[in-house]
Order: structure tokens, then C-alpha cells, then sequence
């Protein structure tokens, strides 16, 4: 095989991010826009990530030891409850070596190869682009040298891969950018990822993305902020959005649009409260309600994408350019990792 491409979806919560850490449920959407990976058999380690203006390449023996490193700092951190050495270490485009590195030491694979990274996922924008990435890599690796991997083993390592960007993670984005669809999504052992294709068979619209602005603090930074707020005043707020959570399972089944845009915008509000919402995000939210309709920020928020819904799409899209933002117009429910 000269070379494969692969390419894996980006995630938006409709609803659950945060208080899935605590073992919440959380409904997730495969989004239109995906990260590409092509990998080609090679005698070093090479990599070019177009967006991130990166090239490298290395020996094959150096990036199995970078992810191994990577491996062993995760370790050190989960004993410690203190991630930062592997936050460090992961930082920026050294995620690239890390990644390649931990996928070839997982598969066994001692041989080279040679990696180019096409990333439409926006990063830093709460779409899931490192999960969209990791699910991507592994899916190409593994093809490139005949592994024979189901979904739950590219899963499996994704999952890896998120530990060292987030620590610990609910696991929730790799599974979404690796099965696609819409996902009902629950931590435990094992975790619930449970496809909603036959409950909500028909497709999702009126969904607008509008991104605020690059957030200041990584994933991991923001849920160890929610952790560190005191017990009695969080936990009524992860409870309400579970509850949130299993409503707006029943809304999207009954089409009850007014009810979704009530959760949505309830789930903002219990965001808000957990602290991590900002000024930018409040203030699309904030538009957005008094036209109607609903919004709430996503993923580990601190900046990043708002999820807009409105009946009318276009009263929407007019209201969101009105203050200078330009709305991304994602499918939702997307397929999942694929050859292409
Ligand atoms: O910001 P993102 O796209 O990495 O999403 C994080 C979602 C959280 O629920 C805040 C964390 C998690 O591990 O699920």
C-alpha cells in the first residue's frame, strides 16, 4: 500500500460538556468539518502540519521514546493529581511526535512513516480538533500497515492520546469523532457510547456555529477550575445539567423544538455558573435569546464556538454577523473516522 488518507469529524456538544466528567450524561454531534491524515511508509518519522506551519522529521527509535515519555509523565501525573509535566511536554506541535510515537509503540510497529496533517477543524474552538486528529492518525497508521483495528481500538487509543492533552478526559470527544452520528455519551466502566441514529433519525438543522475567540485556558485548566469550585455549589449544577441532559433526549425524540431551546439555553446558564463562560460568550447568548431563539458556549468554554439555534436560520445568521462574527454553518451528525 503506497499511501493511505483518512479523515475524522470535529464534535459539538449539544448539551452535557462538564458535567459528563462527573458521570452525566451528554449528547454529542459528529460536526462537518474534519481533520485529514495521510501516512505513507517511510524509513524516519516525518511529519508536515499544514496548519500549524509545522515540519519534522526524526528517527524512528526518538519519537517511540517521546511517546513513551509521554506515557510515563501521564503516570506520574495521575499518582500526583498534577498533569502539568505532560500538559508541558504535549504542548503545541510536539503533540505531532507524541502522538506517532504512542500509536507505533501501541501497534508494535518499528518501521517508519511519514505523516501530513490537513486540519479543518478549527483548533482551540471547543470542535474537538485533537480528538479529531488522534482518531484520524490512528486509523491511518494502523491501515498503512495492515492492522486489522475495529472502531473500539482506534477508540481505545484516541483515548490515549486525550489523556495526554487533557489529563483526564470523560472520553467523550473521541468517541464522537470516531463512531460519527449523534452520541449519547456517559462515563462509567464501560462507558455508554450509544449511537441516537434510530431515536433521532431525522437530520438537525437551524444549528449555527459562532465563534468567539481563542480561549486563554487549555481544556484541562477549565475542568480542573470547575473541580476546585466547593462541593455543595457545584454538584446541584452537574445535576441539573444531567437532568438537562436526559430532557433534551426526550425533546429531540418528540421534535419539541420550544423545549430544546429552553435546555439549551438552561445548560448556558448552568455553565455560566460553573464559571466557565465568558464575557464574549455571554454576549452571543445573550443576542441570541432575545431573537428567540437559543445558545449556549461549548465544549470546555473559556472562549471557543457558541451553538446558536433558531427557527428562522436566517434571522439568526443576520443577527450573528450584526456583531461582527461570522457564523459557521456545520452539518451535524456526521459520519464518523473513514478511509477516503
Ligand atoms: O473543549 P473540548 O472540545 O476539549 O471539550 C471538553 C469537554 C469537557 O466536558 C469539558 C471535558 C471532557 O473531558 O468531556
Amino acid at each position: 500500500m503506497d499511501m493511505v488518507t483518512t479523515s475524522a469529524p470535529g464534535k459539538v456538544h449539544l448539551i452535557g460538556e462538564h458535567a459528563v466528567v462527573y458521570g452525566e450524561p451528554a449528547i454529542i454531534a459528529a460536526v462537518g468539518m474534519r481533520c485529514f491524515v495521510s501516512a505513507e511508509k517511510s524509513d524516519k518519522v516525518s511529519v508536515v502540519f499544514k496548519q500549524g506551519g509545522y515540519e519534522n522529521e526524526l528517527p524512528v527509535e526518538e519519537v517511540r521514546g517521546i511517546g513513551n515519555k509521554a506515557s510515563d509523565l501521564w503516570e506520574d501525573g495521575n499518582k500526583s493529581g498534577d498533569f502539568s509535566n505532560v500538559f508541558d511536554f504535549c504542548k503545541g506541535n510536539k503533540f505531532c511526535e507524541v502522538s506517532i510515537g504512542t500509536v507505533l509503540n501501541d501497534l508494535g510497529i518499528n518501521e517508519g512513516v511519514s505523516i501530513n496533517i490537513d486540519q479543518n477543524v478549527p483548533l482551540g474552538s471547543g470542535l474537538g480538533s485533537s480528538a479529531a486528529y488522534s482518531v484520524a492518525l490512528i486509523k491511518a497508521i494502523s491501515e498503512l500497515f495492515g492492522k486489522n483495528l475495529s472502531l473500539e481500538e482506534v477508540n481505545r487509543i484516541a483515548y490515549r492520546l486525550e489523556q495526554f492533552k487533557h489529563g483526564k478526559p470523560s472520553g467523550g470527544d473521541n468517541s464522537t469523532c470516531c463512531f460519527g452520528g449523534l452520541v449519547w455519551f456517559q462515563k462509567g466502566n464501560p462507558n455508554t457510547i450509544k449511537s441516537m441514529k434510530e431515536e433521532i433519525p431525522y437530520k438537525l438543522e437551524n444549528f449555527v456555529l459562532a465563534y468567539t475567540k481563542k480561549p486563554e485556558k487549555t481544556t484541562g485548566e477549565l475542568v480542573q477550575m470547575v473541580m476546585n469550585l466547593e462541593p455543595e455549589y457545584r454538584e446541584p449544577r452537574i445535576k441539573a445539567l444531567g437532568r438537562a441532559t436526559l430532557e433534551m433526549r426526550e425533546a429531540l425524540k418528540a421534535k419539541d423544538f420550544g423545549k430544546v431551546k429552553e435546555l439549551i439555553n438552561l445548560a448556558q446558564e448552568k455553565l455560566a455558573e460553573l464559571k466557565v463562560s465568558i464575557p464574549e460568550i455571554d454576549k452571543v447568548c445573550e443576542k441570541v435569546k432575545e431573537i428567540g431563539g437559543a445558545a449556549k458556549g461549548c465544549g470546555a468554554l473559556g472562549g471557543g464556538v457558541v451553538l446558536c439555534y433558531h427557527e428562522d436560520k436566517e434571522k439568526l445568521i443576520g443577527t450573528i454577523k450584526s456583531f461582527g462574527i461570522e457564523p459557521w454553518e456545520a452539518d451535524l451528525a456526521v459520519e464518523g473516522v473513514r478511509k477516503e
